[in-house]
């Protein structure tokens, strides 16, 4: 129910914009957020890279509304390999949403985009992966995938799929069969029974029987979850199946359970940091509230604690 409400919150326009102008939003958002800026990204990929864990950055942005919007939006992000490229310890690894390119304006501009940024992401041998949004954006995303952007771009580019929704048995189907690069989520969006699972404990079972068949039959999958006894279940899967650990990563997000990713990369695997940066974070800091509506208390601790003590 909390969940729902805040889900319900993270698409609110208004209140968007309230929270945007607000110094005290801002100081939540930093805990998820790396920062405003491509070059407070960088830094926190480069430290992560100091420690053996790799990065996939991420331009804050979603659902824009306007053509303008998009090309500045695909202009940033090659500004930002432009500047990947010239880091020796980081590799090149974005992540972007299909809406942020202009998915529900326009197919053929959104492709377009993809297109210029993939055409630089290959010359620079990187990766884009493209994360997954709503549901009324999960089949037009794979069908952009698999009918243009994998075919095209093969290894370079990658899609994730949401244990959440009840179609993704199938979805994964389809991908092994394509050999495509495949993240593997639980799914952070608000959504309807009838397309996705209300119980967790079937989230959680989905994600478990897809995470199998994607380690045996994937290609180069991504688990990416904060959750410690799915987690388990994939190193003892691995040992099972005696799949190397370079055949894999684990992915979990910036801010959320660093002792876990030190504690897997120093146990020998592959471990990459989501990095979000950008202005538009409002709606990504929703989601990670809406998950843990304990880091919303944790938040507020800290905001309170450093009122206090302030001069
Ligand atoms: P679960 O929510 O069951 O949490 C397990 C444990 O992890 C919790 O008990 C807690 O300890 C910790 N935890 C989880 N979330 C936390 C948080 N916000 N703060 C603090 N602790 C937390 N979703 C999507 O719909 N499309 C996408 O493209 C992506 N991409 C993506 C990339 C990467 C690298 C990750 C790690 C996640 C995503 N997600 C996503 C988000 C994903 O769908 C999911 O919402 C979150 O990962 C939380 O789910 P967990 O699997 O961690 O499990």
């Amino acid at each position: 129910m909390l969940r729902r409400g805040i889900l319900w919150l993270s698409e609110q326009q208004r209140i968007h914009d309230f929270v945007r102008s607000h110094g005290l939003a801002r100081r939540f958002a930093t805990r998820f957020v790396a920062g405003e800026t491509a070059d407070a990204a960088i830094e926190a990929a480069r430290t992560l890279a100091s420690g053996g864990i790799t990065a996939s950055l991420d331009l804050l942005g979603e659902s824009v509304t306007d053509r303008a919007a998009a090309r500045a939006a695909r202009d940033q992000i090659l500004a930002l390999l432009d500047q990947m490229e010239d880091e020796a310890t980081i590799e090149t690894n974005v992540s972007v949403k299909p809406s942020q390119m202009g998915l529900d304006l326009d197919a053929d501009l959104c492709r377009a985009h993809f297109r210029d940024l993939l055409d630089r992401v290959r010359s620079l041998k990187g990766f884009l992966r493209l994360d997954m949004e709503g549901a009324t954006h999960t089949q037009r995303t794979l069908d952009l995938f698999t009918g243009h952007l994998q075919p095209e771009y093969g290894d370079h580019v990658g899609v994730v799929i949401q244990s959440a929704l009840r179609r993704s048995s199938d979805d994964v189907d389809r991908l092994l069969a394509l050999g495509a690069r495949v993240r593997l989520c639980k799914g952070a969006y608000r959504e309807a029974s009838d397309i996705a699972f209300p119980d967790k404990r079937d989230v959680d079972r989905q994600y478990v029987a897809l995470m199998e068949r994607l380690l045996r039959e994937g290609n180069y999958p991504a688990i990416a979850t904060h959750d410690e006894a799915i987690i388990a279940h994939a190193q003892r899967c691995v040992a099972r199946e005696g799949i190397a650990p370079d055949r894999f990563e684990f992915q979990m997000l910036h801010g959320v359970r660093r002792d876990l990713q030190n504690r897997l990369r120093a146990s020998g695997y592959r471990v990459r940091v989501y990095i979000p940066f950008g202005t538009h974070w409002y709606p990504y800091l929703m989601r990670r509230l809406a998950e843990r509506p304990a880091n919303i208390a944790f938040i507020l601790g800290n905001v309170i604690r450093e009122g206090l003590s302030a001069p």
